[in-house]
């Protein structure tokens, strides 16, 4: 459930018209709604909680869905941890009020940098993507002559069967420890003096819209936990990542977190550990849309009418880079039956297409539409390509909104480019 709904004719988030948002910032403008942020947080709680089989569980949310500060912010009021992937997002969780002990460091590729930061900072665990990564963090732990506290990230070889572009489970993608090596790995960890095997992750792929595979992934989990026990090597922790699906209209429709909290409480009965989870998209997906204007309507000889708006491909790539399907809905319903809409945004790109034969009521210049469920991998994703500067964000409770990142400026742009000496520069 969002906070998105119409009143009297107009589009709202919670208590505020979004155009009276785009009066006051212009657009386009990316808007997110504080109560749908914290409902969706507080569901995932509840029913994670429900189950003591899940010892403490800890949420952490994976800040690159959408990492601004004042979302991070509002979500670490409620007690959220964060699942980063870079030394930009740990300091931003940590910026925005998420405690060390509840920051999870996840990606292949962590640079020596990111790792001593992640030390430094004192996070809850560095989950380890590969041997030689694991040399790398004892490497830096032994050299800081503080231990470090490390799970394996396990590749459980399963197919997700979301977008293949966000498969992270398989075999074949670049992400976590064959299971081969997982068993051996943590036993190399825990004879090390400077590392503290932490726990088992694993995170399988994004907007995963069956139990199935996660069943399967968090089995596999288990066998290499309990082998692990049994092994006399304490398991304390599994991360069972993200990956459920956000509700997207007229999309295939996910379980919700009560069921993957059965499904968590079901696979690891008796286990005796304490759980993470890193939700992002169902989270934030449903908290936000990007509100856009109509340039023109332009109709071809062949009939077809093209909705060209000035929200771009960069500003919302998810169209053009895994075939997203987004809601659109205009900001004030014009009278008129649907008719069919290519809807497009400027950039110089064929791939720069939101919706072919969209069917939408009436539209013409100047009206303002919304795509829904674009507060997760919206704005993080956006980029200045076309020089076009970056939108701005709001966050909206109840009756107030506030602008939590202005919209971006040419001259910013140009401004951060100096010329090289030979051209002129300084
Ligand atoms: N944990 C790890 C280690 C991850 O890599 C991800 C997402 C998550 C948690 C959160 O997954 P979620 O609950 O949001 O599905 N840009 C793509 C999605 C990429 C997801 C990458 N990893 C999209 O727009 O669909």
């Amino acid at each position: 459930m969002d906070h998105f709904e119409r009143r009297a004719g107009a589009l709202c988030c919670e208590d505020v018209p979004l155009g009276r948002i785009v009066e006051a910032v212009g657009a386009p403008v990316y808007v997110y709604s504080t109560a749908t942020l914290e409902r969706h947080f507080r569901v995932f709680g509840e029913a994670l909680r429900a189950h003591p089989a899940l010892g403490r569980p800890l949420i952490a949310y994976a800040v690159k869905a959408n990492s601004n500060q004042s979302v991070i912010a509002t979500l670490a009021r409620l007690g959220a941890g964060a699942d980063t992937v870079s030394g930009g997002e740990i300091a931003r969780a940590l910026a925005a009020g998420v405690p060390a002990q509840k920051i999870v460091f996840s990606g292949v590729g962590k640079t020596q940098a990111e790792i001593a930061q992640a030390l430094l900072a004192g996070i809850l665990q560095i989950n380890v993507e590969s041997e030689p990564e694991l040399e790398t963090v004892a490497a830096i732990a032994a050299e800081r002559r503080e231990s470090a506290r490390v799970a394996i990230r396990v590749n459980p070889d399963i197919v997700a069967g979301g977008h293949a572009k966000v498969e992270t489970g398989a075999a074949a993608s670049k992400f976590g420890v064959a299971l081969a090596d997982a068993e051996r790995l943590y036993a190399l960890a825990a004879r090390h003096p400077w590392l503290e095997p932490a726990g088992l992750a694993c995170h399988i792929g994004s907007q995963i819209t069956g139990l199935a595979p996660l069943e399967k992934a968090f089995r596999r989990l288990r066998q290499l936990g309990d082998g692990l026990a049994a092994a006399g090597l304490a398991v304390p922790r599994y991360d069972l990542g993200g990956g459920l699906g956000a509700p997207y209209f007229q999309q295939p429709d996910p379980p919700g977190p009560s069921a993957l909290a059965d499904l968590a409480a079901r696979v690891f009965a008796g286990a005796q550990a304490d759980f993470i989870f890193e939700p992002g998209r169902v989270i934030a997906a449903n908290a936000g849309a990007l509100v856009s204007r109509v340039i023109l309507i332009h109709q071809r000889p062949d009939g077809r009418r093209i909705a060209v708006l000035d929200a771009g491909m960069n500003d919302l790539v998810r169209p053009a880079l895994y075939d997203a399907y987004h809601d659109i809905r205009p900001v004030i319903t014009r009278a008129g039956a649907p008719s069919p809409y290519d809807v497009v945004g400027p950039v110089c790109e064929s791939g720069d297409t939101f919706a072919r034969e969209r069917p939408l009521p009436p539209l013409a210049a100047g009206d303002l539409v919304a795509f829904m469920t674009a507060g997760a991998y919206g704005a993080v994703m956006a980029s200045e390509y076309n020089s076009r500067p970056l939108v701005p964000e709001v966050l909206v409770r109840g009756a107030s909104f506030a602008v939590v990142r202005p919209r971006g400026a040419v001259e910013e742009m140009i401004a951060r480019e100096p010329l090289a000496p030979w051209l002129g520069g300084g």
